[in-house]
């Protein structure tokens, strides 16, 4: 990739309905590209905006009773109104209804025309109005259904505008064999030169005016209009200057980066790079065309009423979150499953259990020691070590991923280092260095786990923008440093935390209680489901009485059950069944007096991960004072300790 500038753009999107998350997404995934790249210094201009010609907009005016210009103006506020939600940070948001595109289209179609890339012909064939595209005969699924969304075509006869696509069929296919990156993942540029197999046709660049009104006039005949993809295409250089700035056309073009759905590859891979070769302008540098959101395993769609609306889930759930969850879960070009239920699932491990909790381990343990104040660290030992390798590992591999659209893989990398933060704390147990008076070695834990927030924090600001100047902040950072932190200074490893002053700001994620499936499991908020804008962590009530015997949700998540880690042991004096304990649940240590002494030893419950009641009332058992009980399994005269599969830290909520 040109590292000296990017450019990235989305599709524009068309204004016949309200946006949804196969939208969101795309602006997202573009955001996130351009806020990286920002932070990495490199000059960087990011495009968006809708399409606003054509049939699918003239047809939705029809039904609402307006005029195609006002379906447009009240529905383009809708994608202006969800991008600021989604705080997109565009450049620019290009309509196509304005004249300066406009002006731009047809200049353009008036030089091909003049140059004889366009013609007159009598055209026969098949049309998808959905689709707003011609297919010949043989294009057709079952003789008359359209090859991309399979509804029926109509067999139409009239004289159109052809553009010369033919003459660069051979070009493009050697234009793609050449240039590996062009077409991403690459399995779609394989797509593409299938698809060039067969003979390429011109293409149909009008439409009769009698037949469809509402679109750019063609400047040598005032009987038609442009086709609606010809003139959309065209707004990735006209929304940057061409033709009416140069300057600024050629800061930014060629672009890095067309990111495209699976669906409209065909249009970006084969009509525009031949327009453009046409014009003489120089190629994208990719199109990435990622898949396609799912619900569960079913296809989005108006009609099945599961189509996920982002609005909605940011009031749920928060933007941020959501932001993190749809490029977490997206692997690199291949279709993904949205559940309400994944969402909760990613949200609780991620961001409340990993980094929240690690936040405020890490905040409160300094609050406590030094007052908040971020100490310098002593010399680092094996431990300290290991841990900046991994942020660092994060720090050098994210761009390379971000350079590759390995998003997912890259976030995975950040996450693993935040989860080493954990580990780090649980091995080091800061709160009994305090205990047993290592100051020194205290203070390197606490500002080597501060340090490692600080770099995670700053490389996920660009996907939760909003958050992660939260987590800066609550680590002593102000102004620039918590607004905008730069990705490209992690490298360079200086200290700029020692002697901060750190700010409780409270739980950065709160856990979300898992909602009981009332309705069909994993239903997101969708048009016809539309989501209460209920706190996180409110789980759904059943209106039934529950049966005798039987507790509600709401009752058992009054339970709280959590893990702790057993510190100490030993035996009670005069009571041969119990042992006393200390336990270290998250930073806090406990103390526990259990029933276990007559299967367990003292040594043997050291170390161990058990489950414990947190949220019990203390009590004294033999004048010893037990906060909190743990979970133990009994049968046939046998007791075995509640545990959990695998590493967890202390304090993990359990449910
Ligand atoms: N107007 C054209 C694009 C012109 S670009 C010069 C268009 N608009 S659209 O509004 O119908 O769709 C825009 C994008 O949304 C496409 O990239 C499409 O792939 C994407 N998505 C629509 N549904 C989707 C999902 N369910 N999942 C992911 N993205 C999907 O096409």
């Amino acid at each position: 990739m040109n590292d000296k500038k990017f450019y990235v753009s989305t599709p524009i999107y068309y204004v016949n309905d309200k946006p949804h998350i196969g939208h969101a997404y795309t602006t997202i995934l573009a955001d996130v590209l351009a806020r990286y790249h920002r932070r990495l210094n490199v000059p960087t201009f990011f495009l968006t905006g809708t399409d606003e010609h054509g049939q699918k907009v003239q047809k939705a005016a029809e039904e609402h009773h307006m005029t195609p210009q006002e379906q447009c103006d009240s529905t383009v506020v809708r994608f202006q109104e969800l991008w600021k939600k989604l705080d997109i940070s565009n450049d620019d948001f290009i309509r196509t209804t304005n004249p300066n595109h406009q002006r731009v289209v047809r200049e353009i179609l008036q030089d091909l025309y003049d140059r004889d890339l366009i013609y007159k012909a009598e055209y026969e064939g098949h049309y998808c109005v959905p689709c707003e595209r011609f297919f010949t005969g043989k294009d057709l699924e079952e003789g008359e259904l359209c090859p991309e969304c399979h509804r029926p075509t109509a067999r139409i006869m009239e004289s159109n505008y052809f553009f010369r696509m033919s003459n660069y069929q051979q070009w493009l296919i050697d234009y793609i064999e050449t240039h590996p990156g062009f077409i991403q993942p690459a399995f779609r540029a394989n797509e593409t030169l299938g698809f060039l197999k067969q003979p390429l046709g011109d293409l149909c660049i009008s439409r009769p005016k009698s037949r469809l009104a509402w679109g750019i006039e063609l400047p040598f005949d005032a009987d038609y209009v442009c086709y609606v993809w010809f003139d959309a295409l065209i707004n990735y250089i006209s929304g940057i200057g061409y033709r009416t700035d140069e300057a600024k056309f050629r800061q930014w073009w060629p672009v890095s980066y067309h990111l495209i759905g699976k669906d409209i590859l065909t249009t970006h891979t084969v009509y525009w790079p031949t327009m453009l070769k046409a014009i003489g302008l120089e190629m994208p540098q990719a199109i990435f065309a990622h898949g396609w959101w799912l619900t569960g395993r079913e296809k989005m769609s108006k009609s099945r009423g599961n189509v996920v609306n982002p609005m909605a889930m940011c009031d749920k759930y928060g933007v941020d979150a959501f932001r993190y969850f749809l490029l977490a879960e997206m692997p690199l070009g291949q279709d993904a499953s949205f559940t309400e239920d994944a969402f909760v699932g990613r949200y609780n491990s991620d961001l409340a259990n990993d980094l929240g909790n690690l936040l405020s381990r890490v905040v409160k343990m300094t609050l406590r020691q030094t007052d908040g104040v971020i100490p310098a660290p002593e010399a680092y030992g094996d431990d300290e070590k290991e841990l900046v390798a991994e942020i660092d590992q994060a720090v050098a591999e994210l761009p390379r991923l971000l350079d590759e659209m390995k998003l997912n893989r890259g976030l995975e990398t950040v996450m693993q280092a935040v989860r080493a933060g954990n580990r780090y704390l649980e091995k080091t147990a800061p709160w009994s260095l305090a205990k047993k008076g290592e100051t020194g070695k205290l203070h390197t834990v606490l500002y080597c786990s501060a340090e490692l927030l600080r770099k995670a924090g700053t490389l996920l600001h660009p996907v939760m923008p909003h958050k992660m100047t939260e987590l800066l902040t609550a680590l002593g950072l102000s102004g620039e440093a918590a607004a905008n932190p730069a990705i490209a200074a992690l490298k360079n490893g200086e200290n700029v935390l020692s002697g901060k002053k750190m700010r409780d700001s409270g739980a950065l994620f709160l856990r979300i209680q898992p909602a009981v499936p009332e309705v069909p499991a994993a239903s997101a908020p969708t048009e016809k489901t539309s989501a209460a804008p209920a706190k996180a962590s409110a789980p759904a009530r059943s209106e039934a009485p529950a049966p005798v015997g039987v507790i509600t949700i709401d009752e058992f998540f009054r339970t709280q059950l959590k893990t702790a880690r057993v510190l100490t042991a030993e035996r009670v004096k005069g009571a041969d069944k119990l042992l006393r304990l200390q336990i270290e649940v998250g930073e806090e240590t406990r103390q526990l007096v259990a029933g276990v002494a007559q299967y367990y030893t003292p040594e043997q419950m050291v170390g161990k991960t058990i489950v414990i009641v947190a949220n019990l009332k203390p009590a004294k058992i033999r004048g010893i004072e037990s906060q909190g009980m743990l979970l133990a399994a009994k049968h046939d005269g046998a007791l075995k300790l509640v545990t959990v599969d695998g590493d967890m830290p202390s304090g993990v909520t359990i449910g």
